[in-house]
């Protein structure tokens, strides 16, 4: 990989290392207990660390502890000065004997720790973050995740200015001490890695609640906040409840300590995390309120809660052995959680989002140069491994298990999964494995899908023949080359199949068919008339379907599916077919293509179909977005793409404004509420209100803003924002003006503020988010601001690949500056760079040009350079 980079002059010098997981070795030296003590202060705290340590079998080599950035001020191994070496990250102790007390002290600044690992400072509070590898920037440890060990910890502060000091565990004490100083001891019974430790000390108000298990045992549930932010709590804490009840129920599995705390904080590098008994959270997924809050902000604040709750079970008791099984924890408690936000709300809704989500992050990540398995082969830095792969890729992943098993043997899988493994640090393997032994399935063959990157693709073809009345499915699986593997084995792919009768509008039973060969037939008897196919039902299997299905049978499915997805897929698919036709693109789908007319009527008919909720209208018919478009097309077009979807919108808008109108208006009628009624008004309202605005009716604007001017809850506020923003005139002034002098000081708010210009289709967006670059408010030490300004932007097809390459400029130097400050942020920007293969080649000169420019940077973190120098290969 050295001469990866022959273009320009800048040898790359100390190439970051490259991690094997066939290189796995358990630790030479086991951590068994930690006392750690904290002087805490916002510019230089004091960490003391007494760790009991056990040789792990016979040999002599030396006790190796993870540093980045600290090293021991004083280091004693049984009482004894010690001497320690450098070896690369880490420091080398040569011990002699089997086990040994090791006692270290070192000082940390939190106040100039921009990269939020590790223990940093957010707004005058302190607090960590030490997944994956954080906890090594506060003591030399041996921070890997097979390392499980007790911890106890000891807070001391200043009392005015940390009032409240948090750890994992239970408060076993806590008490005053001299010149206003105060602290508190905590205890976690429970072994575990580094990466689950935190501790938090700030002035923070509590709201608190009880939870008692199923077995009667009591817990005192609390989330802490900035004061001022304790009213938009109540929605986390129901979550949190809600996921306690479900976990037993659904898992036959309860808490285990008699304190549940969460907090949130404002600078954060990602959603929450799931440390033991603390859960530490990104303040967006725990503060909400009808009047700052959307309704999908709430959605987002339950699934999150629900997640790092789940986290407890699967990934804290049963954790991971290394790295590279990530996915053990992730993509199960993805799965765990989509499945609790669909008992919450809405199945068919959620699965709809939940595959477009997989299929706008995760789908161009498997099909570009950063594509990877859900269990990698190597990595250079483990952070960029918290991706759409891991997480949704391998829900789906574990999705496909439960289909095939059925929701009661998945249960007597996962029940031996836990029951085997509580208390170790497992593999992806061990999980298989169980879920093969307690559900009784055969994974053999499916274990390729641990180990291969790329989205498979199926095609499907229905044969009928009249004479034997028979109906014969005609499948095949392909797979395109990924990074490191040209060629593929054959997957099971679990295809949930119906056969619809045209007459009858009804099937006789859907089948799970497992495609497990290259190719493969399956005949269906009794279909005296050719049925139409109906496949891949609630998305089973997690492939592109091609199948050879005409315009007239998709608009059957829209109108006589029986599974709620297969009908929002099939409208989707005549959108596309028929997008891709307007575009000029040559193909199959341009020659299905239904017409404008059918697309129009059917969309009509939708509007006010009765049995439909108005939640799940809005998710069939809201528009494939551009970059999903681009992702159909071999060499993306954007302005193409732009100007056939925004005709097709206005088309639609135009020729069914009344019903429009008629939706907008009954919808407005409906109250505030959380019910699920008013909840889909909600969203079917600025549905309505957007294609009103894309038929450029002349009071278009005037409506949108009374919307923003009465609205009584953000989802409106925001819906009505997100056309205005697009429009020209004064109502769009007015109301940015408006929306910003109104929650000037929420943070949250003002990201939505953000985003909302950087996204809009305005023809100045470009010379906008410039202008927003240097907004007072705009700062590069805030994770969510940086991503509320840059990644709507990015996201924005049309603008960020303008032609002049003007928006690849704007995101490189986002990179140059960003790099650092928080590298594991800047690192996320890199992938839109890397699509370069997809685009045409003055683009794709361009786009390359800026990777090559990032990576010629002195002192570029190894985070960026590893996504880069990928995007170049
Ligand atoms: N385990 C956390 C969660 O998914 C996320 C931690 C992300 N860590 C990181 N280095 N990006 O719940
Ligand atoms: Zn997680």
């Amino acid at each position: 990989m050295a001469d990866i980079h022959p273009a320009t002059a800048t040898p790359i010098l100390a190439e970051p290392q490259v991690i094997r997981r066939a290189d796995y070795r358990p630790p030479d030296w086991w951590v068994k207990t930690v006392a750690l003590e904290f002087d805490l202060d916002l510019s230089a705290t004091k960490v003391s660390a007494t760790l009991e340590i056990e040789r792990n079998g016979e040999h002599d080599r030396p006790l190796r502890l993870d540093c980045d950035g600290v090293l021991p001020l004083t280091l004693t191994i049984d009482g004894m000065a010690a001497n320690w070496r450098h070896e690369g990250d880490q420091i080398a102790i040569d011990i002699s004997a089997p086990t040994a007390t090791v006692h270290l002290t070192t000082t940390i600044a939190p106040d100039t720790n921009t990269q939020l690992m590790g223990l940093f400072a957010s707004n005058g509070m302190l607090c960590t973050q030490c997944e994956a590898e954080g906890f090594r920037r506060i003591i030399p440890f041996v921070d890997r995740p097979d390392n499980m060990a007790v911890y106890e910890v000891l807070l001391r502060a200043d009392k005015t200015r940390f009032p409240v000091l948090l750890a994992n565990g239970a408060l076993v004490d806590s008490g005053d001490l001299e010149d206003g100083r105060h602290y508190a001891r905590w205890h976690d019974p429970h072994p575990k890695p580094s990466y689950l430790f935190a501790l938090v000390a700030g002035d923070l108000v509590a709201t608190r609640d009880h939870f008692t298990t199923r077995s009667g045992a009591p817990v005192d549930l609390a989330i802490y906040v900035r004061a001022g932010d304790e009213g938009r709590t109540a929605h986390a804490m129901q979550a949190l409840k809600a996921s306690m009840a479900w976990d037993e129920r659904v898992y036959g599995l309860e808490y285990d300590l008699p304190v549940f705390n969460i907090v949130a904080v404002s600078d954060f590098n990602m959603g929450a995390m799931e440390n033991k008994g603390l859960n530490i959270f990104n303040s967006r997924y725990i503060l909400a309120d009808p009047d700052t809050a959307t309704d999908y902000d709430y959605d987002a604040i339950e699934g999150v809660v629900a997640h790092e709750y789940f986290h407890n079970w699967s990934g804290n008791r049963v954790t991971c052995r290394d790295w590279f099984q990530l996915s053990l924890k992730e993509g199960f408690t993805v799965y765990r959680d989509q499945c609790f936000s669909a008992d919450m709300g809405s199945e068919a809704v959620k699965r709809i989002e939940d595959v477009r989500m997989l299929r706008a992050t995760q789908f161009p990540e498997d099909a570009g140069p950063l594509a990877h398995p859900i269990r990698p082969d190597s990595y250079m830095e483990i952070s960029n491994f918290y991706t759409s792969t891991i997480y949704n890729k391998g829900a789906e992943v574990i999705r496909m298990m439960a289909t095939m098993a059925g929701p009661e043997r998945f249960r007597a899988g996962s029940d031996l999964y836990f029951q085997r493994h509580d208390g170790e640090a497992a593999t992806c393997e061990q999980f298989v494995r169980a879920m093969e032994d307690g559900a009784g399935l055969d994974l053999g063959q499916f274990r390729h899908w641990y180990e291969q990157a790329g989205t498979p693709q199926v095609q499907a073809r229905l044969e009928h023949d009249a004479d034997s009345a028979t109906a014969t499915l005609h499948l095949r699986q392909r797979f395109s080359p990924t990074p490191g593997q040209p060629d593929k084995p054959l997957m099971p792919i679990p295809l949930r199949t119906a056969l619809i009768d045209r007459d009858m509008k009804a099937h006789r039973g859907e089948q799970l068919v497992m495609l497990a060969q290259a190719e493969q037939s399956v005949t269906f008897t009794g279909f005296a008339r050719p049925p139409v196919l109906s496949i891949n039902r609630g998305f089973s299997a997690p492939v592109t379907m091609d199948v050879a299905r005409r315009s007239g049978d998709l608009l059957f499915l829209v109108r006589h599916d029986d599974d709620p997805f297969a009908r929002y897929e099939a409208l989707q698919q005549l959108v596309i077919d028929r997008l891709i036709a307007d575009i000029g693109e040559e193909g199959a789908a341009s020659e299905r293509a239904a017409g404008l007319e059918d697309i129009v009527s059917v969309f009509g008919d939708l509007v006010s179909d009765q049995r439909l909720d108005d939640s799940m209208r809005t998710e069939i018919l809201s528009l494939p977005t551009e970059a999903f478009l681009g992702e159909q097309m071999l060499i993306v077009r954007p302005e193409a793409i732009h100007s056939a979807r925004r005709a097709l919108r206005k088309a639609i808008g135009t020729r069914l404004l009344d019903q429009w109108r008629i939706v907008h208006e009954r919808a407005s009628a409906v109250h505030y509420s959380l019910s699920r009624e008013a909840r889909g008004a909600r969203k079917i309202k600025s549905l309505a209100l957007g294609y009103i605005a894309s038929s450029e009716a002349p009071d278009a604007g005037k409506i949108a803003f009374a919307q923003f001017a009465s609205a009584d809850n953000m989802t409106d506020r925001q819906g009505a924002m997100m056309v205005l923003a697009s429009m020209a005139g004064d109502e769009r002034e007015s109301a940015l003006d408006s929306f910003y002098n109104r929650y000037q000081g929420n943070a949250l708010v003002i990201d939505k503020w953000f985003s909302l210009q950087t996204s809009s289709a305005h023809p100045k967006v470009y010379e906008q988010t410039l202008e927003l670059i240097q907004h007072k408010d705009f700062t590069l030490t805030n994770p969510n601001r940086v991503r509320a300004l840059y990644w709507p932007f990015v996201s924005n097809q049309a603008e960020f690949h303008h032609a002049s390459g003007r928006g690849y400029r704007l995101l490189t130097d986002l990179v140059l500056r960003l790099d650092p400050v928080n590298p594991q942020t800047t690192a996320r920007f890199i992938a839109p760079l890397g699509r370069w293969r997809r685009f045409d080649e003055a683009r794709a000169a361009m786009m390359r040009g800026c990777l090559e420019q990032i990576l010629a940077q002195p002192g570029l973190s190894k985070d960026t350079t590893e996504q880069v120098m990928k995007s170049l290969e």
